[in-house]
């Protein structure tokens, strides 16, 4: 008996590390945060906005302890950067590196899914004097993961430029740039000997930009082409549907001229601006970036890899998260960005149909509604705000309306916030409330329930309603509204957050 339990799990184990073995992780698509932001979100504005989109895969230019911070314990995994400037002194001191290890990595790590360390960013090719200090860094850097038995679960790598990899079209002519290869090659055998992947910051948008005419636009955007403006690879008669696929396989060709087969490819970086200086950068425009960036998403949740390699679909980092609005011109670097630093959409994707990763985003109609896990009493006292001074609508959150129901702060307060939003007109600032409340896309209406700016229509028909909320008297009707709550939340905890968050309020009170 004992033996036999014993047998079984003995099966169990090895099955499921087999399967482990050969299970490759399931791609994703993660997104890039910069930080030139002039309104930079809080840590805990950023990831409740995170949350919200259901991203779980983010990339940091730096290892930011608040993010790390407020990242813990959640699932999102975040790959964080070794500035290029500290280069040097990480690649002269195994010291040093155990230091930054322990500092920005074993401080947080499980709390906090550290993914990946990216050791600098297109150092060959910005700046070309730090090349030799790649590996030394990225050596002593693991070393100092070994000695901390991470280097299973953080990997390690460098991101590339897409010029290090010369004649790209067609993919099986691509190579390295034989300067370069002192770097690359030991790079490539370290990466190769770890596990860990290639990093390339690949951007379709610059391949069209730099070679106007002979890359149809379309193709760079994932469109549908004919049969005759494919780009067909004359050595290896792969058909090439889009720009990305054939700069994946380039690197992949590329390594295989040097004999390394066994090191994936991961995008850290790609995207496509929305907005450019009008005569110079044709291309910026918001059409385009949300149809690039739609469809790669949508290329990578189809998981069906690239022409060379039908069995590895790379993740992606979209670049980026944010407009940066402080980066010097051209104007196109200011507009990358998928939504402003306030987290109003900057265009609109169109990714439905493959699940909730940035889903719903499919309207321009915008809404205001509250945070997921903001505090309660603060959330509270907003919404005592919204419906009290800030003269919102709540009537449809009294007892027995239609969105009185879930009875909780959260979707009372998200639909206060949405009416004061719609009644302001949607100007900046009046989806804020502290930090507790966020613009969205997707429309919050639930069941018989119409949030504010909806043009859905109610199934259910109209109930008459009580004669002292069906008075037309507006300010009436506030005032009964605000006193409801006034009587339902009133204690002495409250007003101490009301005092501090709301002072006008407790005069009116
Ligand atoms: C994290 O993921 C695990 C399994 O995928 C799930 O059980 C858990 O609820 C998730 N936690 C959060 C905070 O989303
Ligand atoms: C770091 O340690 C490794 C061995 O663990 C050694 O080969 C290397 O020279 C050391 N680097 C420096 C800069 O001390
Ligand atoms: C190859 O790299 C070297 C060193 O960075 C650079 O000077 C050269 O221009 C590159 N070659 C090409 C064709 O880009
Ligand atoms: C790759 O392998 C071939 C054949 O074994 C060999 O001729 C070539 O020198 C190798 N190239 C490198 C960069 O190791
Ligand atoms: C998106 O909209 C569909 C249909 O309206 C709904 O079923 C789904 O739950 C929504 N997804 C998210 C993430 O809001
Ligand atoms: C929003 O959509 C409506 C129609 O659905 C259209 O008339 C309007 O121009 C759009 N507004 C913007 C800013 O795209
Ligand atoms: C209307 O209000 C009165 C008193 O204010 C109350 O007795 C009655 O139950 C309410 N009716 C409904 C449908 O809410
Ligand atoms: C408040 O909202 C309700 C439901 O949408 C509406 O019937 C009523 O006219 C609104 N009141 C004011 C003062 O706008």
């Amino acid at each position: 008996m004992g033996n036999s339990i014993l047998t079984l799990l003995l099966i169990h184990t090895i099955f499921f590390n087999y399967y482990y073995c050969i299970s490759s992780e399931p791609s994703f698509v993660g997104v890039n945060i910069g930080t030139d932001v002039s309104n930079l979100l809080s840590p805990s504005h950023l990831l409740s906005f995170l949350q919200f989109h259901k991203i779980t895969q983010i990339r940091i230019y730096d290892a930011n302890p608040e993010i790390l911070t407020a990242l813990s314990h959640t699932n999102i995994s975040v790959i964080i950067t070794l500035p290029n400037n500290q280069l040097l002194a990480i690649a002269s001191s195994n010291t040093t590196a155990a230091t930054w290890i322990y500092r920005n990595v074993v401080a947080y790590y499980p709390q906090t899914l550290i993914s990946a360390i990216s050791v600098g960013d297109e150092v060959l090719t910005t700046v070309p004097s730090s090349a030799p200090l790649i590996l030394p860094a990225i050596q002593s850097l693991y070393s100092a993961l070994v000695a901390s038995n991470l280097h299973q679960h953080v990997k390690i790598s460098t991101p590339h430029a897409a010029s290090v990899i010369l004649e790209p079209f067609p993919p099986s002519q691509a190579y390295f740039n034989q300067t370069l290869l002192p770097y690359i090659l030991p790079l490539l055998q370290f990466l190769s000997r770890t596990g860990s992947p290639l990093m390339m910051n690949l951007y379709p948008y610059y391949v069209v930009v730099e070679r106007k005419g002979v890359i149809p636009v379309d193709n760079a955007l994932f469109k549908p082409l004919t049969p005759d403006k494919e780009m067909v690879d004359p050595n290896t008669l792969l058909h090439y549907e889009n720009v990305l696929d054939a700069m994946v396989d380039a690197a992949y060709f590329s390594m295989k001229n040097l004999n390394v087969t066994d090191v994936v490819v991961l995008v850290t970086e790609s995207g496509w601006p929305s907005k450019g200086d009008a005569k110079e950068e044709p291309y910026a425009t918001k059409d385009n970036a949300d149809t690039y960036n739609s469809n790669l998403i949508k290329h990578v949740f189809d998981h069906s890899g690239t022409p060379l390699h039908p069995e590895i679909t790379s993740s992606v980092y979209i670049y980026e998260l944010f407009n940066e609005d402080l980066k010097s011109p051209p104007v196109s670097e200011a507009n990358w960005g998928l939504f402003h630093g306030n987290t109003t959409p900057a265009y609109l994707l169109h990714v439905s149909g493959i699940g909730s990763f940035m889903a719903n985003d499919t309207t321009n109609q915008t809404y205001c509604i509250a945070m997921d896990g903001f505090d309660s009493k603060m959330l509270q006292a907003a919404l005592d705000w919204a419906c009290g001074p800030g003269q919102a609508n709540c009537s449809e959150i009294q007892p027995g309306q239609s969105c009185y129901q879930p009875n909780n702060v959260k979707n009372h307060a998200s639909y206060a916030f949405d009416s004061y939003f719609q009644i302001q007109a949607k100007t900046p600032g009046s989806c804020d409330f502290k930090g507790a409340a966020m613009i969205t896309t997707t429309d919050p209406s639930h069941g018989s329930c119409i949030f504010p700016g909806s043009k859905k229509v109610s199934k259910k028909t109209k109930q008459m309603v009580n004669s002292t909320k069906s008075t037309s008297d507006g300010d009436k009707l506030r005032i009964t509204t605000f006193s409801s709550f006034k009587i339902s939340v009133v204690n002495n905890i409250l007003h101490i957050f009301l005092a501090v968050c709301f002072p006008t309020l407790l005069l009116v009170i």
